[in-house]
């Protein structure tokens, strides 16, 4: 190529000059950093060039450094003396909007030159990446490289992106790009549209003195002359005819030709991929120039690495014809050969060949309506996020804000939107509602204004919202109000938006009904004494906190031993034993209880674990994970300290109710034969430890209460799993380490035994066995291999014991573990040995049948089958919406009421109506 050095005056000449150039039709040829609105035709090759402005908003306009320009570089094609480079984001693309659009193939080429525009003389590295799959890695030589890459891909949406990524070695830069349509019936192969052929080399055989980039190629390719010693040069001066050859190469690339300088040898063209795995095609072009005699004859085959290719082949006179392997060659090594047959009397002929390597189209782009609604947003809202390209790919490089869900054959969706303190204002736009995967919306401290939109209902898989933080007027709709209560969806909206009547300004919490059986109508007395002292809870609820939770201490602390005497009263109450010492009750300066846990001094053995339960609780945060206050670490004395679980642990608790219904028939008659509720009360208190009264006991522990008790564990153990980096396997889950606060809300406790894990799922680490018997993964107990499917077996046992109300291992005339004591009932259908019989069948049985799938299914012996936390949470929450919905059935219009009122509903109400429920129910018996 040479000069492309254009003042004004002779671009204007040019214009006139370059008439008889290509038609160019749908051509787009971008100039990069040419100034704004500058076009030109370039000298040499007659194109138009346009500026980057209408393709792209990033990046900035620079100029090559004098030394690699013109006039010091004579054959600097103009296009490469400026540049665009992308100091900032990850990822900038260029938008192109080909006119042949979706249904289009296209051949697109982009330039690089360093050049030093920027004086730091260091040469970038980059990637380019053609939509959402990699196109190519750019790197230079020398700053004088003149980097071309060309794709040869069909579109698959009616914009196609070119994107540069930054990978932290360089900024990326582009110099020109360029986009040619292509007839869609040529460069096929076998593989169809999942691969793009990206360009390895293109050569025009036998030519030596050309710029290999020819005017009357419609497609615009640069062939690159070349030759070899042994070969003979022949070329024509008659014209060939490509009118049935849509590959269309250009006369001057088909008019020259070689043949072996002997003519009983074979023409060979070798080359050695970059790796093993490499997919090449290769597409020839022939084309006799010789007028044959009668006894003269062209024959030849064509073989790729000793086998036959194709052939025999003859060429036609003055006929172009192009001849691909129809299979991918595949592999480091290839040589192709051109032999001729027994029979032929002249040397074997090749006119051009180009080779392509095949890159595979393995990501795919977004889902097409996520796509437009972020980008309808994107533009409602002027987002200045530099948000380009696909949302989504390339997988590392989705937008700010935007989080992705991929799969292996389907267009990712966007799960996330987090649009927080971006300035947005005006109303919530129906875009949001198109997003119809997301789980997680954060719209807060913007200025949006308007109603809060009925359209959000509509995203089903919503789990959080915030609209917090702007000037939307109207209520929340009451689906999302629902889920909110029923706790699929995290909720926060200022106060405004939350519901019209002032009842839902009481933030309680659902209060566990009262015991039922116990307080038949007739016991009028016992059930004063019930709402008085549920009134004074709440009453004193009210003073501690303002009604909205105890304050708990802001940071992470550490503790003095003698503050740690100070916060237990010198442990005066021990509410535990842990493996590695007792705890305690305590309570902090501004009244806010707590549990203390201290490492036993004559347990040195436990130090360890201690420290690492120290270590993972600071990090570690989660509304399913038990609170963590602070710890005290003076050398002998090392205590962790909790937030204090009014509800005492799952173990106790279940226990618990079984003391207390077993005695239900007998307490009742108690109470008419001692005429003494203090006396019973005592006894309560005592049988079920540190747990009290009117909290516990009165409580039947409902399907609904247990299934969301699994959730909570299930999504703590989840957050531990999959959310937290490197993923913490707990390895010591039961229900003794599920700790109930005062509304029932369950929450994983001691990490003494866990295991930060490396960052990879399917790894495993060789550990000395631990955990507790019952729980234990058999897998990991003869295996010694620890994953974290180990706690998903663990998990598995505690759900059975939720649904069965039966131990891990259950004690009759032998020990049996659960699971096996489980699964022959399983198989023969009878839910109704299979349910805790304190129940008393209400329930819905396919709500328990499938939370006993997922027990199952948690529980396997090949830790390799059983679900995942995340699968298994997804089904549980299930098997809460069919309890709901069957609850809802059974209460029938009264609850309905209940249920619109909003996510705070009053506590009388709701234990009123269940109270209702139970003292009927044993009557029904
Ligand atoms: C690059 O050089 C051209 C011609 O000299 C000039 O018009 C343009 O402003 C320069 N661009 C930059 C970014 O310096
Ligand atoms: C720069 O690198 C290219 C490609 O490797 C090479 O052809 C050229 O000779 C090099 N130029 C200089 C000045 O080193
Ligand atoms: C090479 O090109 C030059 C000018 O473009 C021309 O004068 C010369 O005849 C050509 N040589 C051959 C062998 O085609
Ligand atoms: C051509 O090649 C054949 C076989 O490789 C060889 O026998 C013959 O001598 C060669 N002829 C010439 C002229 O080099
Ligand atoms: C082919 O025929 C021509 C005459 O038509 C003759 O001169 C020539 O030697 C023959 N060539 C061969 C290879 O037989
Ligand atoms: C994405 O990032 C991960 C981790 O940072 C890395 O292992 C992976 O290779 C990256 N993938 C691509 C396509 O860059
Ligand atoms: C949204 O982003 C902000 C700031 O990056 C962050 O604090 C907030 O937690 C994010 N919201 C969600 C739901 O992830």
């Amino acid at each position: 190529m040479s000069v492309g050095f254009l003042t004004p005056l002779l671009l204007s000449l040019a214009a006139v000059v370059v008439v008889h150039g290509q038609l160019q039709t749908g051509y787009i040829s971008i100039d990069c950093g040419s100034p704004e609105n500058f076009n030109f035709v370039d000298i040499d090759t007659g194109i138009s060039y346009s500026s980057d402005g209408a393709y792209i908003d990033t990046g900035i306009n620079k100029n090559i450094s004098s030394q690699y320009a013109y006039p010091n570089n004579p054959n600097l094609p103009q296009p490469l003396s400026d540049l665009r480079s992308f100091p900032h984001g990850n990822k900038n693309c260029y938008t192109l909007a080909p006119a042949a659009g979706k249904r289009g193939l296209f051949l697109i080429r982009a330039s690089f030159l360093y050049g030093n525009y920027d004086g730091d003389d260091k040469l970038p590295e980059f990637d380019l990446y053609l939509d959402v799959n990699l196109w190519s890695s750019v790197k230079f030589s020398n700053a004088s490289d003149e980097v071309t890459t060309e794709i040869i891909s069909a579109a698959v949406s009616e914009t196609i992106s070119v994107c540069l990524v930054n990978k932290g070695l360089g900024i990326p830069f582009i110099s020109a790009l360029e986009l040619r349509p292509l007839s869609s019936s040529i460069y096929g192969t076998e593989l169809g549209n999942t691969v793009s052929l990206v360009l390895f080399k293109r050569l025009d055989i036998g030519y030596t003195n050309g710029t290999g980039r020819y005017k009357d190629d419609i497609y615009d390719r640069i062939w690159s002359p070349y030759y070899s010693p042994s070969w003979n040069i022949v070329s024509t001066f008659s014209a060939i005819n490509s009118n049935e050859n849509g590959y269309k190469a250009p006369l001057e690339v088909m008019s020259t030709a070689a043949m072996p300088r002997n003519g009983s040898d074979q023409l060979e063209l070798s080359w050695t991929a970059d790796a093993d795995a490499s997919k090449f095609y290769v597409y020839m072009y022939f084309a006799e120039f010789q007028r044959l005699e009668k006894n003269q004859t062209r024959k030849f085959n064509i073989s790729w690495n000793g086998s036959l290719m194709f052939g025999p082949f003859v060429p036609r006179f003055l006929y172009a014809v192009t001849i691909s392997n129809s299979e991918a060659f595949t592999g480091k090594e290839h040589r192709i050969s051109i032999h001729k047959t027994g029979d032929a009397t002249l040397p074997p002929i090749l006119n051009a060949i180009e080779i392509y390597t095949a890159k595979q189209l393995d990501e795919l782009p977004t889902f097409s309506e996520d796509v437009d609604a972020v980008l309808d947003i994107k533009r409602t809202y002027q987002v200045n996020k530099g948000w380009v390209g696909d949302p989504c790919g390339p997988k590392n490089y989705t937008w700010e804000g935007v989080e992705c869900n991929y799969s292996v054959s389907l267009p990712p969706r966007i799960i996330s939107l987090n649009l927080t303190s971006s300035g947005l204002s005006g109303t919530i736009s129906a875009s949001f509602g198109n997003l119809s995967s997301v789980e997680s919306l954060d719209l807060s401290n913007n200025r949006l204004s308007g109603p809060v939109p009925e359209f959000l209902k509509e995203l089903k898989s919503l789990k959080f919202l915030n609209l917090e933080g702007n000037q939307l007027s109207g209520y929340v709709p009451t689906e999302l109000l629902e889920r909110s209560k029923a706790g699929f969806l995290n909720l926060r909206v200022d106060e405004q938006n939350l519901c019209s009547s002032g009842s839902c300004k009481n933030k309680k919490k659902i209060v566990v009904p009262i015991v039922a059986s116990v307080l038949s109508a007739l016991m009028v007395s016992v059930g004063f004494i019930m709402l008085w002292r549920l009134r004074r809870k709440r009453k004193s609820n009210a003073d501690a906190s303002n009604g909205e939770g105890r304050p708990l201490p802001s940071k992470n602390r550490q503790f003095t031993y003698a503050e740690v005497l100070n916060i237990t009263s010198n442990f005066q109450d021990v509410i535990g034993k842990g493996g590695f010492g007792n705890v305690y009750r305590g309570h902090m300066k501004d009244g806010t209880q707590v549990a203390v846990k201290m490492l036993s001094p004559s347990s040195t053995q436990g130090s360890k674990e201690f420290q690492t339960e120290a270590e993972l609780l600071m990090r570690v945060h989660h509304r399913n994970l038990a609170s963590f206050i602070g710890y005290c670490d003076d050398g002998s004395n090392m205590a962790l300290i909790y937030e204090y679980m009014a509800n005492g642990n799952l173990k106790d608790y279940l226990s618990c109710i079984l003391i207390s219904c077993h005695s239900n028939l007998h307490l009742l008659r108690l109470f008419f034969i001692l005429q003494s509720k203090l006396i019973l009360m005592g006894m309560i208190i005592r049988l079920c430890d540190n747990l009290t009264l009117a909290d516990k006991n009165s409580n039947r522990l409902s399907w609904e209460m247990r299934l969301r008790i699994a959730i909570d564990a299930a999504q703590g153990l989840e957050y531990l799993h999959h959310g937290c980096k490197p993923p913490i396997i707990h390895r010591d889950v039961k229900t003794a380490n599920i700790l109930l606060s005062e509304n029932m809300d369950a929450k994983i406790a001691d990490f003494g035994l866990s295991k930060a894990f490396p960052n990879d799922s399917h790894s495993h680490v060789i550990t000395t066995v631990m955990g507790t018997t019952g729980y234990l993964d058999p897998e990991y107990y003869n295996s010694r291999k620890l994953n974290e499917k180990s706690d998903v077996f663990s998990f598995g046992v505690v759900l059975l014991e939720l649904i069965t109300g039966q131990h891990a291992i259950i004690k009759k005339d032998e020990s049996i573990h659960i699971v096996h004591w489980v699964s022959p009932l399983i198989e023969s259908g009878d839910i109704g040995s299979i349910v805790d019989q304190r129940l008393h069948g209400e329930f819905d049985a396919n709500s328990v049948w499938k939370a006993l799938e997922v027990a199952v299914a948690c529980t396997t012996p090949t830790s390799f089958n059983r679900a995942s936390m995340s699968l298994v949470l997804t089904e549980l929450k299930q098997c809460l919406a069919m309890e709901l919905s069957h609850n809802r059935e059974r209460r029938q219009g009264f609850s309905e009421v209940i249920y619109n009122i909003g996510p705070y509903n009053s506590p009388e109400v709701y234990s009123l109506s269940t109270a209702t429920e139970s003292i009927t129910s044993p009557s029904a018996r």
